[in-house]
């Protein structure tokens, strides 16, 4: 048995700081885990990213939909499958749900053909469990500062709007977006996260690292 957490939220939310401690935790209880990103994840991905968050290209809304799905189904063929495949513990930074939040009420594109060609990239996998990390996007915005990517220089209602869409989303699968209030102290979210995750740690049998290959 294996695990698919992934973190979503708006810009500057502190999604990675909380990506890296919940790695930190499990790795220091002994599971592996693989973390990936999006997008990115892999090597093509990473050149996709370039295109997406460089400032150098005006995208059309198609384009940039098309470009995340397909760093989207390279991160899910090439490492994500693989990686839930050999019983590791994966933490994604962004996975579906952003698409549903940026493209979809961001940029107005029609949710359910995005839902279709979204499978497609995902082949139907879906985390396991989804932390949303609730956050006011003006005051993430901030914290990121002037060097800002190409998404990020979008106004402050295109961000509302993802924000909204993410609350939406959580509303809609209580079961596996869980919301969290990223207005409080990284150690304090990270304990909330903890908390939430550990009644599925112990179903893990034949995750964790033998004790000679960790210690
Ligand atoms: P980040 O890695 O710093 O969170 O940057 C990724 C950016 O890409 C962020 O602005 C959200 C955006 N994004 C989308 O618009 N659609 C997507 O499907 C994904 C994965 C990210």
């Amino acid at each position: 048995m294996s695990l698919f957490i992934s973190f979503e939220g708006v810009e500057g939310s502190g999604k990675s700081t909380q990506v890296h401690l919940l790695n930190n935790y499990l790795i220091d209880k002994g599971f592996k885990t693989l973390l990936t990103k999006e997008p990115g994840g892999t090597e093509a991905g990473e050149k996709i990213r370039e295109i997406l968050l460089e400032n150098k290209f005006k995208l059309a809304p198609y384009t940039e939909l098309f470009l995340y799905l397909a760093s989207r189904s390279q991160n899910t063929i090439y490492t994500i499958i693989p990686a839930l495949e050999s019983n590791k513990i994966v933490i994604a930074d962004r996975y579906s749900e952003s698409t549903i939040a940026y493209q979809v009420a961001g940029r107005g594109l029609p949710e359910k053909i995005i839902n279709e060609v979204n499978a497609l990239a995902t082949k139907g996998l879906s985390p396991d469990v989804t932390f949303l990390l609730d956050f006011d996007p003006e005051i993430g915005l901030q914290r990121i500062g002037y060097k800002k990517d190409r998404i990020e220089r979008e106004n402050i209602d295109f961000h509302l709007k993802v924000r909204a869409a993410y609350k939406k989303l959580s509303r809609q699968y209580p079961d596996r977006i869980y919301m969290v209030d990223a207005s409080r102290p990284p150690e304090k979210i990270h304990q909330i996260i903890i908390n939430k995750i550990s009644n599925l740690l112990p179903q893990l049998k034949g995750n964790k690292q033998n004790n000679h290959a960790h210690k």
